[in-house]
């Protein structure tokens, strides 16, 4: 396999979604809580080498505002496994001076949740290495139906006339204010959508999707995602 050679880019922004837990599961014949068990040793693995690797930002979607939808015992393991990995990334986060920050509506989850998701952050908000940010009841149109409603409001109290509304403005109401959009979006297991992530951020992100199933990506995927990245011919709209 090709390597990762000095003078290649690494992309400073690098957005994951990780998809094909269930699938990986049903593979072995086992129940698709399994899949997401493992699939959060990945994620634990990933930040570590994504840390290593001088990836100034990896955000990865964990849950979306669809996932809601599924078995209430699915969502209940999810939640279980969501609080006992909040503690242990603590641990990884200080190790590896990551800092971690969430995007998305965490109103919704249970009390105990949301103090995790806070203590996460403020506990590691002063580390300077790679910032992990975790998507959890995250849906791109929900966050900018959110950032609309907070403009909207501001814009009635005074604060801001509708015609200072540039696109600056609007990114600074988003989950996502102040991080730079992501330069190379990865997806496992092969679909090709978006599934409601990050819909503002991607608009010229470089995709790549990969057949590998989630809980089986390792340093070698992401090695082969930023080969890829580097022979493409990023544009932005101008011409060359
Ligand atoms: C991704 O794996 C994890 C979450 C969405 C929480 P899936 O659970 O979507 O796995 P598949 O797509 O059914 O294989
Ligand atoms: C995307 O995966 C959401 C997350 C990885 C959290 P899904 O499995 O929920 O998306 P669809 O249903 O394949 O579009
Ligand atoms: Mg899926």
């Amino acid at each position: 396999m090709e390597k990762i050679q000095e003078g290649m880019v690494i992309p400073r922004h690098v957005a994951l979604i990780l998809d094909g837990n269930g699938r990986w599961a049903k593979k072995r014949g086992l129940p698709r809580t399994m899949g997401h068990k493992e699939g959060c040793v990945t994620v634990e693995k990933t930040v570590e080498i994504a840390a290593r690797m001088g990836i100034e930002y990896l955000t990865v979607y964990g849950f979306s505002t669809e996932n809601w939808k599924r078995s209430a015992e699915e969502v209940g393991a999810l939640m279980q496994l969501f609080r006992y990995y909040m503690v242990r990334l603590l641990k990884i986060a200080s190790a590896n001076n990551v800092r971690v920050r969430m995007i998305g509506d965490r109103s919704r989850f249970e009390k105990d949740i949301i103090e995790g998701i806070n203590r996460l952050e403020s506990e590691t908000k002063e580390n300077t290495g790679l910032t992990f940010v975790i998507a959890v009841n995250y849906g791109g149109r929900d966050e900018i139906t959110r950032a609309a409603k907070k403009l909207a409001a501001d814009c009635a109290a005074g604060g801001m006339q509708a015609d200072e509304v540039t696109e600056e403005v609007v990114a600074s109401y988003l989950d996502t204010a102040g991080m730079p959009d992501p330069d190379l979006l990865i997806r496992t297991s092969g679909e090709i959508r978006l599934s409601n992530y990050l819909l503002w951020q991607l608009a010229y992100t470089e995709i790549y999707v990969t057949d590998c199933l989630w809980p089986d990506f390792n340093k070698e995927e992401l090695e082969k995602a930023i080969l890829a990245y580097n022979k493409r011919d990023r544009r932005f709209g101008g011409a060359r």
